[in-house]
């Protein structure tokens, strides 16, 4: 391929989408989170009611959904059918519904190939579980991250206090990231994985900047 992807994947809430949007505001990459979009089609399953036992429900969903993506700031702003979902996407709602939507094979089907067409052309980091298996298994630079569960848990809760959830305990967003990393690494469709060229970083005593000059010595060596 002729432009650059870095794929950045992981388990949940270790610090990918603090890093990917660092590394392409430093690089001049177009930053895509993934995981943006499987929130974002479980966010329309929950307020439509579909069921994901629902083979043609979820099928005929997914031609009702429609996202994009409007680069600023290097945050990622996703609309859902024209309509800025952003926030709504990281509660808690959401986050204990979204492993079962995205472990559906036809919704992952859909966003493989919408991510596909979003990398074609362009320089990009995106992050989520699959990028460096299965989105773009040509990528030129993997990065696998990691953490402890409960410093990731940590960082999480204060991040949803910040936003002003005062109803989220600590408990329940260390078993929500317990819940996810374990559907994510054991469902049948892309399980989370690391791929076998991709570089392991584990953030649990580092800084985002160290993280960052880390993942930059990695991008210049490989281009
Ligand atoms: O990255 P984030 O935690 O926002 O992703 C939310 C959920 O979306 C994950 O727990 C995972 O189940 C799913 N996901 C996925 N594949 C991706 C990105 C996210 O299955 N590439």
């Amino acid at each position: 391929r002729k432009n650059l992807v870095v794929a950045i994947d992981g388990y949940s809430s270790c610090g990918k989408s603090t890093l990917a949007k660092a590394l392409a505001k430093k690089l001049g990459f177009i930053y895509i989170d993934s995981g943006a979009m499987y929130r974002a089609v479980t966010l329309y399953f929950i307020r439509n009611q579909i069921s994901c036992a629902d083979e043609l429900a979820v099928a005929d969903a997914l031609q009702h959904i429609e996202l994009n993506f409007h680069a600023r700031d290097y945050e990622s702003h996703i609309t859902l059918n024209g309509e800025e979902v952003s926030e709504e996407i990281r509660q808690m709602p959401v986050s204990e519904n979204v492993s079962e939507v995205s472990a559906q094979k036809l919704v992952r089907r859909e966003m493989v190939r919408q991510q596909q067409r979003m990398g074609k052309s362009k320089n990009i980091v995106m992050d989520g579980r699959d990028i460096g298996t299965t989105v773009f298994p040509d990528a030129q630079i993997k990065f696998f991250m990691t953490a402890d569960p409960k410093v990731r848990a940590e960082r999480r809760f204060r991040e949803l206090q910040s936003k002003g959830d005062t109803t989220t305990s600590l408990e329940n967003v260390f078993e929500n990231i317990a819940h996810r990393d374990y559907a994510d690494t054991t469902r049948t469709e892309s399980p989370l994985v690391r791929a076998d060229d991709a570089i392991i970083l584990d953030n649990t005593k580092i800084t985002p900047q160290e993280q960052l000059n880390f993942a930059l010595d990695k991008v210049k060596a490989a281009i």
